[in-house]
């Protein structure tokens, strides 16, 4: 059996990972400001995480939610207290979509509505609704085209308001990325992000934050939303979640009651999954990531300000996006290849930096020079 050819692929085996770094079969160092599509939160093989597991793994890994797993409260606990929404209700996955599939079905069942406002350049995931509410045809099968889904510009209040009006009872629910990732780092305004707020607070619907990228601390917040200073009523969230162990999760306010078999997942929030979304809360707890990343983020942003040619910075904490002119395309495989800097990529040409959040001013700096060395050459 061969595999089924759907990822381009960078000729590059990893095979050992520490901290910010990653190192291949050819015992070749590579800084990683990529972190696996921003899923590494608190560094590779972070001892502490390692052990947690390794324990856990000695105890029992896995069994089904069919019994009580005092890790999943224990869980519910710690994330409620280190996202500041302590009132809100935790129900546990394993990837992004199937948080993002979760959250939109659970709008509907809550106000039994059908219709969902997303927007242009949204990314929400694969699965059958996520992909639906994901800006992009051509990942978008047949079988998953729908009429409930209305794709409206970003930052729009004038569009948003419209919307609403024309169908003020069909609106199940809006959901928004806080900083939209595979669309190019755009970030929602504060005052969008209140519209949304006002908007479904007065027609019953459901304000979705996907928090699948830009959670987790990793704008300089715990969500990315938060800077609006509004709650949403569901956060989704995964990738930093558990650092590379698939777990996922929707932080649920509490006025959406839950009923038994509404929601369910074999998988969701067993006890190694637990275990892994544990450590990840304590090492960023203990190590004051979240600020960390506002303070590198910063930093980068404002040296980054200062490089020639860039079109535009932009971003919020461990999460910018240099936007670069058309004739600079190979810049980020130079990074790559000459450089052995990992980085990720936007559509048309957009660099983005998703570091762990515990990275270094060195680090850092080092891209800093990798960067200025590139767009002077
Ligand atoms: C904002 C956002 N939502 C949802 C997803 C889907 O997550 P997953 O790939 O874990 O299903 C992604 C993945 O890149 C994402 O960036």
């Amino acid at each position: 059996m061969k595999l089924f050819d759907v990822y381009p692929l960078n000729d590059i085996t990893i095979v050992k990972a520490c901290a910010c770094n990653v190192w291949d079969d050819k015992g070749q160092k590579y800084l990683d400001f990529y972190g696996g599509h921003a899923v590494i939160s608190i560094g590779h093989t972070n001892p502490h995480y390692v052990k947690r597991l390794e324990d856990q793994l000695h105890k029992v890994g896995f069994y089904s939610n069919s019994i009580k797993i005092p890790l999943q409260v224990e869980l519910a606990e710690k994330l409620g207290k280190v996202s500041g929404k302590e009132d809100y209700q935790l129900f546990l996955c394993s990837s992004g979509a199937e948080a993002n599939e979760n959250a939109l079905k659970l709008a509907s069942f809550y106000n039994g509505r059908k219709k969902v406002i997303a927007f242009k350049k949204a990314f929400h995931g694969r699965t059958s609704l996520a992909v639906a509410v994901t800006d992009n045809p051509n990942i978008v099968a047949p079988i998953n085209q729908t009429d409930n889904v209305i794709f409206l510009p970003w930052n729009d209040e004038a569009a948003l308001e419209e919307a609403f009006k024309k169908y003020p009872e069909e609106i199940s629910s809006v959901i928004i990325e806080g900083i939209q990732g595979v669309g190019g780092i755009n970030i929602a305004s504060e005052s969008f992000l209140r519209k949304i707020r006002s908007l479904c607070d007065t027609y019953n619907a459901v304000f979705i934050a996907d928090s699948v990228q830009c959670g987790y601390g990793r704008s300089g917040k715990f969500y990315s939303h938060d800077y609006a200073g509004v709650n949403a009523d569901i956060y989704t969230m995964a990738k930093g979640m558990g650092n590379g162990f698939p777990v996922a999760g929707i932080s649920i306010a509490p006025k959406i009651h839950a009923k038994h078999f509404m929601l369910g997942t074999t998988f969701g929030g067993n006890h190694l999954a637990c275990a892994a979304a544990l450590a990840v809360l304590e090492v960023i707890e203990k190590d004051n990531l979240i600020q960390n990343a506002a303070e590198m983020g910063d930093y980068l942003m404002t040296e980054l300000k200062k490089l020639p040619k860039i079109k535009e910075v932009r971003g919020r904490g461990l999460m910018i996006g240099i936007d670069l002119p058309e004739e600079l395309k190979d810049v980020k495989k130079n990074l790559l290849f000459k450089h052995k800097i990992f980085t990720g990529e936007s559509k048309p040409n957009v660099i983005r930096l998703l570091p762990a959040l515990n990275v270094t001013k060195v680090e850092a700096d080092m891209v800093l020079e990798a960067l200025n060395a590139e767009l002077k050459a």
